[in-house]
């Protein structure tokens, strides 16, 4: 076991400890000489002493680099260095440094600094995977100009900025935009590129292009075009222009998460980027679209605006969330976004932010930056700007933002300068809003309602249980939708929004000819969770005449949830009232299908386990399983008459494009169609598993199969038609786990180890089958221990290697309290035996703790 004390040695980071560096950078110039197992990167850096900073102490970040050379003013000078870095002696006046080292990005299996994949060299720096490059400030407030030369045999040489000169085997780029080491890149190999052009709106040519390996080139049209509409929305819904003369994109088989915005140089993971009809998912070109928005939006809030220090993640991130939702929004189906965002949000970021790893969007201290890339910096980082947005109206905002970029463009800032922009433009104090950002937890909101004389009055109470580190919560501003309808189903209030700033708060509506209902919390105007009491009666109202799309939608996820927890809790046979409701809805071709489809999604097997753990039921994953089983039986065989007829109205027949018509139409035939494989066996699925061509019919059909135990032709003939594409064998590996019966799930994942093409170091490939693992709810949780084990002996192999993946993938294991004894000594044991591993990463190390609590 490892010791407490070791434990004890890993070094915690506080915001209240913040200090600005003691130089400033004028600039940088730095010169890479390619090679596999010895690199050698010389730096010239302008340093000038802060005026703004006290300490001047001359420490530079350094890890894993052999030290050739440094200089100062071109003289040799002897630095003190340790693994974490540097410290010299160092004039008082501005200075050159120049140092030369040596890195072997060829053994960089972490994926962090120069590394790596299939041939190509490349880069990933944030959060701070530079001072795996060379001795520098590694920090988001140091901001300087960067010249870069790169010497190789290869044919592509790619850095941030614009091209300056180039010639055989070397190029050099220069990037006029004053950035953080965190946004520097590099990337070198054989590639080809799929070219694009753009004019912004003052008219400047913009040269764009997607960089892959040869033989991906036909998956790069989708990602160009998505490009293209992001920067032409970032123009005309945020008045913000590109700024370099090009914009290069590459996609990269090994990466640690989605992509990243470096200046002019964003790296995607290829599975973020690559597509075609016949490889990739509607799910996947959606995701595609989102993420090129994503990375693109970054230009301006993240890189001309920065954040200060790691802390102020949420800065960049939650608003570029933010942007990219509202971009989607306006490309596609706005209500459709929302739900899908909200499902999400409750699928996600409620177990992170009601479990032990909690944490504020704005986090308050950390040992490993890299482990809060989270989805409540991420996901409700947007969700408070929505907020935000909501409180001081669409043209509060609109100022706000304006007022945001002309203030602080070029600066590295914090929540306080975003919060303050806000006040300036609306006069607004928002000292009580900024709790959205220190206090963790998702706050529950209970309400009552009074009607006398025509007065309907709403009072809320607001509480957010305690989370690790915070037992004593305080009243937040929530933004409170409400609507109200008559007995007609005719909406008597429009949408109106309540300010709740009290821990209990009334409202009322006055001159109402009858007693109303209510639609509360309309669009999920604050993440949190409604505890509100209604009658089926009420719902069934609301099912058929809320106008707000996604209330109706919560409506019908409310009532699967209840009848799911009647089944598992009390007994209770399947809902059929509700599963009547549901088909006239679901047989309403005036609706939108992709909003169809939404309505049958009732909570993941995982919620309902937390919303028994909170109704004070243990969960038991296997009788979870079984209802949503008994459910989905019911349901094909009430609705068996029409779905045929269902089935024949969802089909596409034009030629395939991803836009959210097909998309819908699609996503409601891969509903009805599981439907109706609980009645044929899977004859309708071999049929669509045969004469699929392209990749979402093939694999909802195989999916299909799979949970009708018909998938072994269908599996191996998927295997002979794509062992040759990386991104679809994801798709092969994950889906066998993923979609079997809970009994087979950690068998598989285990057999699937030992197959050819399972690869440690791909992560993507280590997440198709841990992360389909870890989602097999009833799979993961067998009662013998066994998919615990499992994970925890990858999750000890991995982090040899790759120490970020691994902690990422340990919060597969932060619910553990919610069940039964016997689970929790299983999952204590399995993260108990990773905690004591030898050498563990200060990544999993950090995640291991706060887990156990
Ligand atoms: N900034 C990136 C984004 O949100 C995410 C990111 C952070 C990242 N660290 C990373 C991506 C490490 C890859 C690897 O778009
Ligand atoms: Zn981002």
């Amino acid at each position: 076991m490892k010791d407490a004390a070791a434990e004890m040695t890993q070094e915690t980071i506080y915001l209240e400890d913040y200090t600005p560096f003691g130089f400033v950078v004028e600039e940088v110039h730095l010169t890479f000489l390619l090679d596999p197992g010895a690199t050698r990167v010389k730096s010239k850096i302008s340093f000038a002493p802060n005026p703004d900073a006290t300490d001047k102490t001359f420490f530079l970040h350094g890890e894993d680099l052999k030290l050739i050379s440094a200089k100062i003013n071109g003289k040799p000078v002897t630095a003190d260095v340790t693994a974490q870095g540097l410290t010299c002696s160092v004039p008082t006046k501005p200075f050159v440094w120049e140092s030369e080292v040596e890195i072997a990005p060829d053994k960089n299996t972490a994926l962090e600094g120069l590394y790596m994949s299939n041939g190509m060299y490349c880069t990933q720096c944030e959060a701070e995977g530079f001072r795996k490059i060379t001795y520098y400030p590694d920090r988001p407030d140091v901001m300087s100009t960067f010249t870069v030369r790169i010497e190789g045999p290869h044919n592509v040489l790619l850095s941030n900025g614009n091209p300056e000169k180039s010639g055989k085997n070397w190029a050099e780029w220069h990037d006029p935009w004053p950035k953080p080491s965190y946004l520097f890149a590099l990337v070198a190999g054989e590639l080809v590129n799929f070219p694009g052009s753009f004019r912004t709106c003052s008219g400047n040519k913009v040269e764009l292009n997607i960089w892959v390996r040869p033989g991906d080139e036909n998956k790069c049209a989708f990602g160009m075009e998505a490009l293209k509409k992001s920067m032409r929305w970032d123009e005309e819904v945020y008045g913000r222009e590109y700024d370099l003369d090009v914009f290069n994109i590459v996609a990269v088989d090994d990466f640690n998460m989605g992509a990243m915005e470096n200046k002019g140089l964003n790296v995607f993971n290829s599975s973020c980027v690559l597509a075609s009809p016949e490889t990739s998912t509607d799910a996947n070109f959606e995701r595609i679209e989102a993420i090129i928005a994503h990375e693109y939006f970054h230009n301006w809030t993240g890189n001309r605006i920065t954040c200060r220090d790691w802390f102020q993640l949420c800065l960049k991130e939650g608003l570029t969330v933010f942007r990219d939702s509202q971009f989607t929004s306006d490309m596609r189906s706005a209500p459709v976004k929302r739900i899908g965002d909200v499902m999400d949000l409750r699928g996600r970021q409620f177990p992170e932010d009601q479990g032990p790893l909690s944490h504020p969007v704005r986090p308050e201290s950390f040992q490993e930056i890299n482990n809060f890339y989270t989805a409540t910096v991420y996901e409700k980082g947007a969700e408070v700007i929505g907020m935000l947005k909501r409180l001081v109206g669409d043209e509060g905002y609109a100022e706000a933002l304006e007022l945001y970029f002309a203030r602080h463009d070029g600066q590295a800032c914090t929540i306080e300068n975003w919060l303050k922009v806000f006040e300036d433009v609306t006069g607004r104090d928002l000292s009580q809003f900024k709790r959205w950002y220190s206090q963790s937890g998702t706050p529950r909101l209970a309400v009552d309602e009074a009607y006398a004389d025509g007065t309907y009055t709403l009072t809320f109470r607001q509480k957010t249980p305690p989370t690790p580190g915070q037992d004593e919560k305080l009243p937040q501003v929530l933004p409170i939708a409400v609507g109200l309808l008559n007995d007609n189903g005719d909406e008597v209030v429009e949408t109106t929004l309540l300010e709740m700033t009290e821990a209990e708060q009334s409202f009322e509506f006055k001159g109402l000819s009858g007693k109303p209902v209510p639609s509360i919390l309309r669009g999920f105007s604050a993440p949190v969770v409604l505890e509100r009491a209604s009658t089926h009666a009420e719902r069934a109202f609301l099912l058929a005449h809320d106008t707000d799309p996604f209330n109706r939608w919560e409506v019908s996820y409310n009532l699967a949830r209840d009848g799911l927890v009647a089944m598992v809790r009390d007994g209770a046979g399947p809902d059929l009232a509700w599963i009547d409701a549901l088909a006239q809805v679901i047989r309403d071709d005036t609706l939108d299908p992709a909003f169809r489809e939404l309505m049958l999604n009732g909570p993941s097997q995982s919620e309902l386990a937390q919303v028994l753990f909170e109704a004070g039921t243990t969960p038991d994953p296997d009788a979870i399983w079984q209802a949503s089983e008994t459910l989905k039986q019911a349901m094909a065989e009430r609705w068996s008459a029409f779905l045929p007829s269902l089935a024949e109205a969802a089909k596409v027949t034009d030629d395939y494009t991803p836009d959210a018509e097909q998309v819908g139409k699609r996503a409601l035939g891969a509903a009805v169609l599981s439907l109706q494989t609980r009645l044929d066996g899977g004859a309708a699925a071999q049929a669509q598993f045969s004469g699929a061509d392209n990749m979402t019919l093939q694999l909802s059909a195989l999916s299909c199969l799979i949970r009708a135990g018909q998938e072994t032709d269908a599996l191996a003939a998927f295997e002979e038609q794509w062992q040759g594409d990386r991104l679809v064998m994801d798709k092969w590996f994950g889906l066998q786990i993923g979609a079997t019966a809970p009994v087979n799930a950690a068998a598989r994942a285990e057999a699937l180890t030992g197959h050819a093409a399972f690869d440690w170091k791909n992560p993507n490939r280590f997440r198709a089958v841990f992360g389909a693992l870890a989602m097999n709810h009833a799979g993961f949780h067998r009662k013998d221990g066994k998919g615990y084990a499992l994970l925890a002996d990858a999750l000890i192999r991995l982090d040899a290697m790759n120490p970020q993946t691994t902690a990422r993938m340990c919060s597969a294991f932060q619910t553990w309290r919610r069940y039964d004894a016997d689970r929790q000594a299983l999952m204590q044991a399995a993260l108990e035996r990773i905690a004591g591993q030898p050498n563990l990463s200060r990544d999993t190390t950090e995640m291991v703790s706060r887990i156990l609590g």
